[in-house]
């Protein structure tokens, strides 16, 4: 049976659970994508590292699994995130070994495996694990996702954390050689939020847990707002337990410490966490991150019928601009346009919805609007031929106001059948990046079947969707308030998993 959720150009095993991206590098003219992957079921357990590559970030060949929890080991319960890097000439990944204790607490220790130059073949290093959390002078209530970056002769380790009934935080170490290492501080620390509360449900041995940063990322970007000499700012990345979305903080980094002069979210809270951001060979900082499923059962939870559970964003290039971190897909993208489906101007008849002549469900949209008489519009896609205003038939509308700045994506009918996505509304500000010297606003949109990802400002919003009906694949598009002059294009893309 066909299955018409599984997406045509976006990265995903053939079978199984996938989360977060890991290890992501450029190596050997390729780039290589580990990834958080139970190869036994559509369910989050018994977590492997799968193992991933491309030579033009789009077209992926699967390769054998990279690592494997070994029983008796202290990866029993999961080999967890972590990075990779070449230390001289060898490959070599860094990566979080998980193992449940009695009441449901985890103990997390980080340990290393090398490679030959195919990266195909890891072996685990002999003297793991190479580091505990009592290395650390703090109760923590967990020690994963080791990021390392390197800083002349001396390597760094970014460790994800949190203090024991306190907040989310981010642990700095040093090393020379990567198996000895130095306890720095404390590289960024949130604030404790008076309102955290630990979990409801929290495993006995979780419950001094409040906040939990996980997946820390951490990189210099060229700034050319900033005030220092350089003109480099450093950024760190976190996914955050108990909101689950991801923060970035941009700031001075004196080499012991992050102190941030901006913070923001990364995508909108939803399907997309725990991203990983890597330098390729032309020195631009690359991310991918998790769409989780987003069910009527959940986040994350397995849709009935579906083999597979979790995509992996389009790999995007994150830059710095008027000091704030910007998201643009990445250019290689366009070599998955096949097909020009349509490229016209138009003026759109405030009120009145026009349906373009134009289906499907792997697709890129470009709409570049006119702010002169933009007040609002909407962009509706995968709508059924039998959709009306009353409420029948299925679409997912993407709304925009100009006085608010708020680009919203509306699911309440996005599927007829009762397995809708569990969040309806989604919420994209862009206030505050605009900058009023452009007389355009432009929207890029990736449709691939249940996933989408919107692009403007150089921010984006991530989402999943189900429709149920094969025929829910038209566009509309309408003003509201003024008439709007509008370009629309829009290509057919590649179906990069079809052997055919
Ligand atoms: C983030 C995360 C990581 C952990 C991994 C386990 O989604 O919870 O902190 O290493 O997933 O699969």
């Amino acid at each position: 049976m066909t299955d018409s959720h599984r997406p045509h150009y976006h990265f995903l095993p053939a079978h199984g659970w996938m989360n977060d991206p890991n290890g992501l590098i450029f190596a050997g003219g390729r780039y290589h994508l580990f990834y958080q992957y139970n190869p036994f079921g559509n369910v989050w357990n018994s977590i492997h590292w799968g193992h991933a590559s491309s030579a033009d970030l789009v077209h992926w060949q699967h390769h054998p699994l990279a690592l494997t929890p070994e029983a008796g080991s202290f990866d029993e319960d999961g080999v967890f995130s972590g990075c990779a890097v070449l230390d001289g000439e060898t490959p070599t990944l860094m990566y979080t070994a998980h193992r449940f204790l009695e009441g449901g607490a985890e103990l997390q220790v980080l340990s290393l495996a090398t490679s030959d130059a195919s990266l195909l073949e890891w072996t685990k290093h002999p003297r793991n694990p190479v580091l505990e959390a009592d290395s650390a002078p703090l109760a923590v209530t967990g020690f994963r996702d080791p990021f390392l970056w390197r800083e002349g002769q001396t390597w760094h380790l970014a460790v994800g954390a949190g203090l024991e009934y306190g907040p989310g935080l981010v642990l700095h170490y040093t090393s020379n050689h990567l198996l000895e290492w130095n306890y720095q501080g404390v590289l960024l620390q949130a604030a404790l939020e008076p309102d955290l509360k630990p979990e409801p449900n929290a495993a006995p041995g979780l419950a001094r847990r409040l906040g939990f940063w996980e997946c820390p990322c951490f990189m210099a970007l060229e700034d050319p707002a900033s005030p220092l000499e350089g003109k480099s700012s450093h950024v760190l990345l976190v996914s955050r337990i108990p909101q689950r979305d991801v923060r970035y903080f941009v700031g001075h980094y004196d080499g012991l410490r992050l102190r941030p002069t901006l913070e923001g979210a990364l995508d909108v809270q939803g399907c997309f966490y725990a991203p990983q951001s890597f330098q390729d060979a032309s020195g631009r900082t690359l991310c991918f991150g998790w769409l989780a499923e987003e069910g009527a059962a959940g986040l994350g939870h397995p849709r009935p019928g579906s083999e597979w559970n979790g995509v992996m964003s389009l790999p995007r290039v994150l830059t710095l601009e008027r000091g704030r971190l910007h998201q643009t897909p990445a250019p290689e993208l366009e070599a998955l346009r096949f097909e020009t489906l349509l490229d016209l101007e138009r003026v759109l008849e405030s009120g009145v919805q026009q349906v373009l002549p134009v289906q499907g469900d792997a697709l890129e949209l470009e709409l570049t609007f006119r702010l002169e008489g933009l007040t609002s519009f909407e962009l509706a896609l995968r709508c059924s031929p039998d959709l009306r205003e009353d409420g029948a038939g299925e679409e997912t509308r993407l709304h925009f106001e100009e006085a608010s700045g708020v680009l919203s994506l509306d699911r309440s009918r996005s599927s007829a059948s009762n397995s809708t996505a569990h969040v309806s509304q989604t919420i994209l500000s862009l206030a505050d990046s605009r900058d009023n010297t452009s007389p355009t606003l432009t929207l890029r949109v990736f449709l691939d079947a249940s996933v989408l990802e919107v692009f403007t400002l150089g921010q984006s919003l991530s989402a999943r969707i189900y429709p149920s009906r094969a025929d829910s694949l038209g566009i509309a598009l309408m003003a509201r308030g003024e008439n709007l002059q509008v370009r629309v294009q829009i290509w057919a893309l590649e179906d990069v998993w079809d052997e055919g």
